[in-house]
């Protein structure tokens, strides 16, 4: 699709949802839809990226996935660890930064090694942002963020009179551009503890398509509903 007469968001944020229901309605287990929802992740962030979207943000697994069975949680470690090396030389190849945002706890130290490995050498890289939220909650990164605040304080690092908007952004798990638009695939239609703070003036698109179904074609179309978007932000435009 031409993207010339399309409004480009900046960051691009995805629930990615319905991997489980895909997997079930073809007679499956879940663990297939885990991995066709990884080889759509990859065809699908490289689409997006090759649109001119600078950062793109992608739930993977919640601080509350770990309620799930412990066969499915391990199988999702599984998919992630083998990944990996795939999405350190994707970055690479296409000059990602890639972050990883999410609590450390209960990932295994092969998988933490693989992810200070790759955001260590991307670090390089300046233009476009991969924010890979693992083990993540929102509510996880503001605790977080204020227990760094607060010590920070105590330690004469940070007055707390100069705290604002822009200052606390610094001491989430990474300095990352608001969301302009927030995909969640499936048809569920809420956050689930995603990007709290980052998405509090995103626009919100929730298609019904699973997300290894989500394709090309898919993301087009929410691109197409974006450009209809008017963000306001709180304002008015009194020229109209
Ligand atoms: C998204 O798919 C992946 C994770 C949350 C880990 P789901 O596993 O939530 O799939 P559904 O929602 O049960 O279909
Ligand atoms: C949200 O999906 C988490 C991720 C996609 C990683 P869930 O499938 O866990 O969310 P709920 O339980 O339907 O709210
Ligand atoms: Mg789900």
């Amino acid at each position: 699709m031409d993207y010339s007469k399309l409004k480009i968001p900046n960051h691009v944020a995805l629930i990615v949802d319905g991997n489980g229901r895909w997997a079930t309605e073809k007679g499956m287990n879940r663990s297939a839809g885990h991995k066709q929802g990884f080889l759509n992740l990859k065809k699908l962030t490289a689409y997006i990226f090759s649109k001119n979207i600078k950062c793109i943000s992608a739930y993977l697994f919640s601080t509350e996935n770990f309620k799930r069975s412990q066969m499915e949680v391990s199988f999702i470690m599984g998919l992630l660890t083998d990944q990996l090396q795939d999405i350190l030389n994707f970055c690479h190849e296409e000059k990602i930064k890639a972050v990883f945002s999410g609590r450390k706890e209960h990932l295994s130290d092969k998988v933490l090694k693989a992810i200070n490995k790759i955001e260590k050498e991307t670090e390089i890289y300046n233009d476009r942002l991969f924010n890979i939220c693992f083990n993540y909650g929102g509510h996880a990164e503001i605790i977080d963020a204020t227990k760094k605040i607060v010590k920070d304080v105590q330690n004469g690092n940070l007055d707390i009179n100069k705290l604002d908007e822009n200052m606390f952004n610094k001491y989430l798990y990474h300095e990352l551009p608001p969301v302009d638009l927030m995909i969640r695939t499936s048809g569920e239609q809420r956050l689930s503890n995603f990007m709290l703070w980052q998405n509090s003036y995103a626009e919100f698109y929730f298609p019904k398509t699973y997300f290894p179904d989500f394709d090309e074609k898919e993301f087009d179309k929410a691109i197409v509903e974006y450009t209809k978007r008017d963000r306001r932000f709180g304002g008015i435009d009194y020229e109209n």
